[in-house]
């Protein structure tokens, strides 16, 4: 058996990810493409336990390096559950956010550094490296408009705007660096973002 693609999607608070992961669910589902759709963090039961620490309002006390460790510690066990047997049965699985999301928010906005925060999710990238990451490209200064402002119950998005500032900062360097990691404009309409999509996928052997 061929070991599935993998996908990754990433971007910033209300970059419409949601969104354009439905419409590209309802596409690959009308073409009968077989995959698994899934998201970080959380995606297996023991997963969504610790997404629910580490997104808790008012866990205020949490500390940088817990964060950046608990998410860590999320991924690796959703990939173990979920991922790696899906893609080792041949799916697609496509996530809503990966180690690229650890990279810009804890190691360049929180301030860990790349390198701290690479090392503890060494793990799970060699088991799992994405295929292809689509970063939906919209500065948060315009997200935030869109998407009428922050869920101040969130621990995440209640930081303020130059914490997302510095995470879209994190992402335009990893989109430098890394080939995998393609950038997709998503200011027209939500259709013609999914078209960009659907587009990449294609020309990046993903879909035929
Ligand atoms: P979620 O509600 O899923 O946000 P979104 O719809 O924007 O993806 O919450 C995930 C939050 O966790 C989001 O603010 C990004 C953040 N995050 C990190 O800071 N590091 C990570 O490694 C991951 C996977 C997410």
């Amino acid at each position: 058996m061929v070991r599935g693609k993998f996908v990754t999607f990433e971007g910033c608070e209300g970059s419409g990810k949601s969104t354009q992961l439905k419409l590209l669910a309802a596409y690959l589902e009308r073409e009968g493409v077989t995959f698994v759709m899934t998201r970080e963090p959380g995606g297996s039961p023991i997963a969504e336990q610790i997404r629910g620490i580490i997104l808790d309002g008012s866990n205020t006390a949490m500390c940088d390096e817990c964060e950046a460790m608990l998410y860590a510690a999320a991924r690796i066990q959703h990939l173990r559950e979920k991922v790696i047997p899906a893609l080792e049965s041949g799916k697609l699985v496509i996530c809503d956010r990966y180690v690229d999301s650890s990279l810009a928010y804890q190691g360049v906005a929180r301030g860990l550094g790349l390198e701290y925060v690479a090392d503890i999710n060494k793990k799970a990238f060699e088991l799992c490296t994405p295929d292809l990451t689509v970063f939906l490209d919209i500065a948060p200064d315009k997200a935030f408009v869109r998407k009428n402002g922050a869920d101040l119950n969130d621990r995440m998005e209640k930081q303020g705007l130059d914490f997302h500032r510095r995470v879209y900062g994190g992402y335009l360097k990893l989109l430098d660096e890394y080939p995998r990691i393609c950038a997709v404009e998503c200011n027209g309409t939500e259709q013609d973002t999914c078209g960009n999509i659907v587009a990449l996928l294609k020309e990046k052997g993903i879909i035929d």
